[in-house]
């Protein structure tokens, strides 16, 4: 299973999220997910896990060009020479001479959360679009970005950002921006496809799984699939990764209605917890 960007760069289907593995649990976990089939990896400078995820990556013996890498600019950084400055020192904690794709990881400093930087933005992306025209990057985007975070970008330097990484699970589908996205075949990377496990205690979604006889967790996942999502599912355990990649199955359409309809307010918003 497989996504294609609008560059024409292909993107292996499931993505192994690192969010919130820890710098010293990185390199075991991501070695494992390599082992356990995974051949696209998501991080972020912010992670502080960079270093483990690429001696992982080195040491699972796979050629460069076998995994998709994708890491973030980190959140406050919005200049020109600020964005240039974090890539070379993503690429450097990685130890890689490209990336496959990289994202501005939020619109604002995550200390800030709301504040206007869109002249930012447009400096950080211009230096992402020279980084990508010098073969340095495969693709390019952005994360937690609303279509009024998106469209300065593509007015200012006619460029449409390939991906954009949003928090998007069951119940949570933000559906006017996925619907934006759509329409710029921009495509939407489902972060925290479980709402980080929040998902598994819900009785709807359980009464569905049973009948597809699979775990919630793969529910959850393959729901983001077949809403053109690419879902980065997190977890340490071996076993897990091994299940959250084991999603080759349809979801009828009349489950898919009930899916779409359930709403949970408590983590219905759009921003990581
Ligand atoms: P663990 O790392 O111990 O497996 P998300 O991907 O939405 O951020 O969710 C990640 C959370 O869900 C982690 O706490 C992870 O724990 C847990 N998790 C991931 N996969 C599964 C699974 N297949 N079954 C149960 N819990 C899971």
């Amino acid at each position: 299973m497989q996504f294609k960007l609008s560059n024409g760069v292909i993107i292996p289907g499931i993505g192994f999220g690192t969010w919130q593995i820890p710098a010293d649990q990185s390199y075991e976990a991501t070695l494992n997910a390599i082992k356990n089939g995974y051949r696209h990896i998501d991080t972020a400078y912010a992670y502080e896990n960079e270093e483990g995820v690429g001696k992982a990556i080195k040491d699972s013996g796979l050629k460069r060009e076998e995994i998709f890498v994708t890491t973030k600019l980190p959140s406050h950084i919005k200049t020109y020479d600020g964005t240039i400055d974090h890539f070379y020192q993503s690429l450097k904690n990685l130890d890689l001479d490209y990336i496959d794709l990289y994202l501005i990881h939020a619109p604002w400093p995550w200390s800030n959360v709301g504040q206007d930087c869109t002249q930012g933005n447009i400096e950080a992306f211009r230096a992402m679009i020279d980084l990508y025209n010098k073969g340095l990057i495969k693709s390019i985007g952005v994360s937690n970005f609303r279509p009024e975070n998106i469209e300065p970008l593509i007015k200012a330097l006619n460029f449409v950002p390939h991906v954009n990484q949003i928090r998007f699970f069951i119940g949570n589908t933000q559906e006017d921006l996925v619907k934006y996205c759509n329409e710029k075949n921009i495509l939407i990377e489902a972060y925290s496809p479980l709402a980080t496990g929040k998902l598994l205690e819900n009785q709807d979604i359980k009464r569905i799984a049973i009948k597809y006889g699979v775990t919630i967790s793969q529910l959850a996942i393959r729901y983001c699939v077949e809403r053109g999502a690419l879902p980065l599912p997190k977890s340490t355990n071996s076993e897990r990764q091994k299940a959250n990649l084991d999603v080759d199955f349809k979801i009828a359409k009349e489950d898919m209605d009930v899916l779409n309809n359930i709403h949970n307010p408590e983590l219905d918003r759009p921003l990581r917890s």
